[in-house]
């Protein structure tokens, strides 16, 4: 059963077919972002729709494939313009080969991802981390996935961009201030390892203690500041990721996100003692077989979806019993 993955949500256009393996995999970044310091929706919805056809083309081509046996296409949560671009391709796609489509829950595909690569074990924490979403899940299997905690404001990855710019440092930040907090002093700029009353993250904070400090005429150096931000940024996740696991009994991790690039995040992590799993960091960034794999799982459960299926911005990830 060779799935055709579609992924529009943020500023990747991408295209993945997958079987009992990934037969192709097609993800083109939208580099123009960068010249504005963030993502702009409504560009990234007008590039999406420039790309896709080639993206899908150049899938299948990979593949050797002229028509799989279902798409799978990512229908929220996201930009909702850019989502939109992926489902109406999909649900044509879908109609004119008159194939089963299944919508996706983007950040069921980052869940599952691991899976692309190794057979998942359940249970395990997903520990998502992009510049779109933070959450700690727990997956007690395919269709059956319970939101431990989220964001109640910014995503880590969001954060990291914001306090680059705040640095004057380029987009995306996240990959620089990583490189430079390993040359500055963590313990120079003291920050919170802010939580919601209701256990939430909130990164928003965080930032806004950036801000502050940066105000003061005696501001620690930017490295300083780098190295700073992040040992909070790592407390919070690897704090809420160790109390969830205490909590649930769970020591397998999954981490998926494009902040799982972070050097100081994957060593923070294996030094937790829990069984963590970084998969490539190409599976980790938004990609289409991560959607494919996903919807693929649900197809071979039985389930697909009506072509009325809409677009969703906002859509929490809490499946089955
Ligand atoms: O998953 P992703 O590619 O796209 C979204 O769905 O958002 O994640 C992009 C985010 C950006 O905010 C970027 O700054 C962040 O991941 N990022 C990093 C690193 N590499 C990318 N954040 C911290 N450290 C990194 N090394
Ligand atoms: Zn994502």
């Amino acid at each position: 059963m060779d799935v055709l993955g579609i992924e529009t949500s943020c500023d990747e256009t991408a295209a993945a077919v997958v079987g009992e393996r990934v037969r192709s995999d097609v993800a083109w970044s939208q580099e123009i972002h960068a010249e504005y310091g963030g993502v702009v929706p409504e560009i990234a919805a007008r590039e999406h729709v420039d790309r896709i056809g080639a993206a899908v083309r150049r899938a299948l081509g990979d593949a050797g494939l002229t028509r799989p046996d279902a798409v799978a296409v990512t229908a929220g949560p996201g930009l909702i313009g850019a989502v939109l671009v992926g489902l109406c391709y999909a649900k044509g796609l879908a109609a004119g080969w008159d194939v089963p489509l299944i919508a996706v829950n983007h950040l069921e595909g980052h869940l599952m991802s691991g899976g692309l690569d190794a057979p998942l074990v359940f249970p395990f924490l997903g520990l998502v981390v992009s510049g779109g979403h933070t959450a700690i899940y727990l997956v007690h299997g395919p269709g059956h996935i319970r939101t431990l905690t989220s964001t109640a404001d910014d995503a880590a990855g969001e954060a990291y961009d914001k306090v680059a710019k705040m640095l004057g440092l380029p987009y995306p930040g996240g990959p620089v201030v990583d490189r430079l907090a390993a040359a500055g002093d963590a313990s120079r700029v003291p920050l919170p390892r802010p939580f919601t009353a209701d256990d939430r993250f909130s990164f928003s904070g965080l930032k806004s203690a950036v801000r502050n400090h940066l105000q003061r005429a005696d501001r620690a150096s930017t490295e300083d500041v780098c190295a700073s931000f992040q040992a909070a940024v790592i407390d919070c996740l690897c704090g809420r990721l160790m109390r969830a696991s205490r909590a649930t009994g769970v020591r397998r991790v999954m981490l998926g996100g494009g902040v799982a690039a972070n050097r100081g995040l994957r060593a923070a992590l294996l030094a937790t003692g829990l069984e963590v799993t970084v998969p490539p960091l190409a599976r980790c960034t938004d990609n289409a077989a991560m959607i494919a794999f996903a919807g693929r799982q649900r197809l071979l459960r039985g389930e697909r979806d009506p072509l009325s299926v809409t677009a969703r911005a906002v859509w929490p990830l809490d499946v089955g019993p």
